[in-house]
């Protein structure tokens, strides 16, 4: 596949979701650019603000309806799946298990919901740590294990794909499991969504609903087979050049989060980011260039997707969290760590 085929269909589906989901411009690109670097996505957001909505509306761009099932060497898979995470969620409920056919007298495996294209993880935050690290597991793997045999998640030779979308709601609950940071980083991005900026775009989300009692992302029809995503996926990471001063300024900012090596970001973040966090960033800013329309990434691409693809792998400094949870109770960390990363770029040598 040509970069300018992914560019105009990338440009299409953009367009298309803008029809389904009001405002949230930024947000649509950031998860498009995930997805062109196969990479999983945490949505963090207050109920009823888009957020499957969005995801659903991607599925069926890509031909991922909910009743759809592709199989692959014996295995069915669905093209999208959603699991509501619960505190009595457990792993074999994700993944699937053994379970006894008298008929046959024998066991045999019951795939899990995990077996889909696209895996919308619901409140991920409220399944007991055993449950959240074994859906974490098969993201890393990309492959689960039931009754000593191991299935292969994604096929890319098959044009199959595999990502996990999960929600989380950022007003802390009783009875919620936060996610460990050390974990959190199978995520390429975690995308924050809040309610709609401006009164006209609230007032479109209610224009768009009304005279209808179905979704409006129903009426959204296929644009592309689900291997299209596959083919544009080697595209963007084989043929979107990173020049080497690109690669130098990721380096430096990467670098400029440490308070080891940079002293004074020790105001705004306690540990800064890994070298994982560099990999992913140069990948997420390899496919916002294709969108953006350009085969080669340049620094403006790396600084749109610095605080989506950083905001959860960097600790934010604690004595400034709490000077901050006075103000606003919910919004401290995220504000230091938006903070520290403007900081980053203001100070780089
Ligand atoms: N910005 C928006 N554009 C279009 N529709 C919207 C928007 N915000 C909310 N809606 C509508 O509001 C309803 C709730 O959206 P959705 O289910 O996607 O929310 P959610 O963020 O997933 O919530 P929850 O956390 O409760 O699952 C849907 O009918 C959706 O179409
Ligand atoms: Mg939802």
């Amino acid at each position: 596949m040509e970069l300018d085929d992914v560019r105009s269909t990338a440009k299409e589906m953009l367009d298309k979701l803008g029809r389904v989901v009001i405002g949230f411009r930024e947000e649509q690109r950031f998860l498009l650019a995930a997805m062109l670097a196969n990479g999983h996505v945490l949505m963090e957001g207050v109920p009823g603000i888009a957020k499957t909505t969005l995801v659903r509306a991607m599925a069926r761009l890509l031909g991922l309806s909910e009743d759809r099932v592709v199989e692959i060497n014996g295995v069915q898979y669905r093209g999208f799946s959603r699991i509501q995470f619960t505190p009595d969620l457990l792993p074999s409920d994700i993944t699937g298990s053994m379970i006894y056919n008298p008929a046959t007298r024998d066991f045999e495996p019951r795939l899990g919901p995990i077996f889909a294209y696209m895996v919308l993880a619901d409140e991920i935050n409220r399944a007991v740590p055993r449950t959240q690290s074994a859906l974490l597991q098969a993201m890393q793997e990309r492959q689960v294990t039931i009754g000593g045999v191991t299935y292969q998640l994604e096929y890319r030779g098959e044009g199959k794909f595999f990502l996990v979308f999960a929600t989380q709601n950022p007003v802390e609950q009783e009875g919620t499991y936060p996610l460990p940071e050390a974990q959190l980083d199978r995520f390429l991005m975690r995308i924050i969504m809040g309610y709609p900026e401006s009164m006209e775009d609230e007032k479109n989300v209610y224009r768009l609903h009304m005279g209808r009692l179905t979704e409006p992302l129903e009426d959204l029809e296929p644009l592309v087979e689900p291997g299209w995503l596959v083919e544009a996926q080697e595209a963007v990471v084989k043929l979107v050049e990173v020049p080497e001063d690109v690669i130098d300024y990721v380096t430096r900012l990467l670098r400029a989060t440490r308070p080891s090596i940079f002293e004074p970001v020790s105001r705004y973040f306690d540990l800064g980011a890994s070298p994982r966090a560099g990999i992913a960033l140069i990948r997420a800013a390899q496919a916002f260039a294709v969108i953006r329309g350009s085969s080669s990434v340049e620094e403006s691409d790396v600084n749109e997707v610095l605080f989506p693809v950083l905001n959860h792998r960097l600790m934010p400094n604690i004595d400034r969290v709490v000077e901050y949870e006075e103000k606003d109770r919910y919004a401290a960390r995220v504000r230091v760590i938006r903070e520290g990363l403007e900081f980053v770029r203001k100070n780089l040598v």
